[in-house]
């Protein structure tokens, strides 16, 4: 059943141009271009009474999470915040009628975020659940629900649940900024066919992987790795390093690149292996500058960079490339190369990948 792959986690891996596929079908009316959720039913008032927006998840869901707020926000201008199901539900947020709380489990099952459903109801606020399986505690008891369509996961390290989260929130932020009337049609339409682009785009890069065997071979036996980047890119870093950690036990972190400077550049000696994401046109100099930074400590930079950002090339080791699309959609395709690098540095170790130590796929206590 895995399909000729060695592993669950390759096999998910390759499987997201699909997955993503399942997850936008059906989501856009053919003739107006329109972002389409038949199954929430939501009104018009309700969406414009919301001023605040928390979405609520752990892990992987948690750094799906904070694509989300990129894009709701920008989509929306409603403001957002994201936080660790277990933290949550531990203090007091303010929480009330007008605010929505979106909670992020693939699984649906996991503890701390089914608590912070049900805390939410309780104060009376909307809850809306994305998950992966139907039929789930979250799927059952939230007042909506976004099924990711992402199909069974067994690998423990997710992959192509987390993508189809990021997707679904893509499509939430332009179907509520549909609502509120806040988005063009022109930039709707950009936003769409972008969408729309992505399965074949990642298919494109998965027939490239060599170069990142290759790569995760090099760093298998570093003391530990470092993963760099602004806005999204600090995002999708910190799932590269979650990834990373998980299968190979090798330590990470992820930093935001210009938070560098503030006490973890001390940890970059000769050779310390640094993936450096630059996707981001807005900040592409200013990561630029925080690759000089490390370069300068001796670091081994991997750069990963938009097809067409020649620039990068003089200043990083090696580089990976990901197709064009806009800065807002990089995160889908971005997060694939860290995805694989992981999965080979833990092959290259001899890693038990889809089982690693110490971890379940779905953790229903505390
Ligand atoms: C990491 C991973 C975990 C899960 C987390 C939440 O690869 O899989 O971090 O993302 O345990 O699980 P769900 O999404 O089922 O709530």
């Amino acid at each position: 059943e895995k399909n000729g792959f060695d592993h669950f986690m390759l096999k998910e891996i390759f499987e997201q141009p699909n997955a993503l596929q399942k997850t936008m079908t059906g989501r856009f009316d053919e003739e107006s271009n329109k972002v389409d959720f038949q199954e929430l039913d939501w009104t018009a008032d309700k969406v414009n009474n919301w001023n605040k927006i928390y979405i609520v998840a752990c892990g992987t869901a948690y750094h799906a999470g904070l694509i989300g707020q990129n894009a709701i926000e920008e989509l929306t201008r409603i403001p957002v915040s994201v936080e660790i199901a277990s933290e949550f539900r531990y203090r007091r947020p303010i929480i009330d009628e007008n605010t929505l709380v979106i909670v992020v489990s693939q699984s649906g099952e996991t503890a701390d975020t089914l608590a912070a459903l049900r805390q939410s109801q309780k104060v009376g606020a909307e809850v809306l659940g994305i998950t992966n399986v139907v039929g789930s505690s979250i799927a059952r008891e939230a007042d909506n629900v976004i099924l990711t369509m992402a199909g069974p996961e067994i690998a423990v390290a997710s992959t192509k649940a987390y993508t189809t989260q990021v997707l679904s929130f893509y499509l939430l932020g332009a179907y509520v900024a549909q609502m509120k009337e806040m988005i063009s049609d022109e930039y709707r339409e950009q936003l769409v066919k972008g969408i729309q682009a992505i399965p074949s785009q990642i298919e494109e890069g998965l027939e490239h992987t060599k170069g990142l065997q290759w790569y995760a071979e090099s760093i298998k036996d570093s003391k530990s790795v470092f993963f760099l980047g602004r806005g999204l890119d600090h995002a999708v870093a910190l799932e590269g390093s979650l990834k990373l950690k998980e299968i190979s036990y090798i330590h990470s972190e992820a930093y935001a690149a210009g938070e560098l400077k503030h006490g973890t550049l001390a940890l970059i000696e000769e050779g310390t292996p640094v993936i450096a994401l630059a996707t981001q046109d807005e900040v592409y100099e200013k990561m630029l500058g925080n690759i000089e930074e490390v370069k300068a400590r001796g670091a081994q930079v991997m750069g990963v960079a938009t097809e067409g950002n020649m620039k990068i090339y003089q200043y990083v080791d090696e580089t990976c490339y990901i197709p064009a699309t806009l800065s807002l959609l990089t995160p889908l395709l971005s997060v694939v190369p860290l995805q694989i690098i992981s999965y080979y540095t833990a092959l290259a170790l001899g890693k038990d990948i889809d089982k690693p130590r110490n971890l379940a796929k779905s953790v229903t206590v505390e």
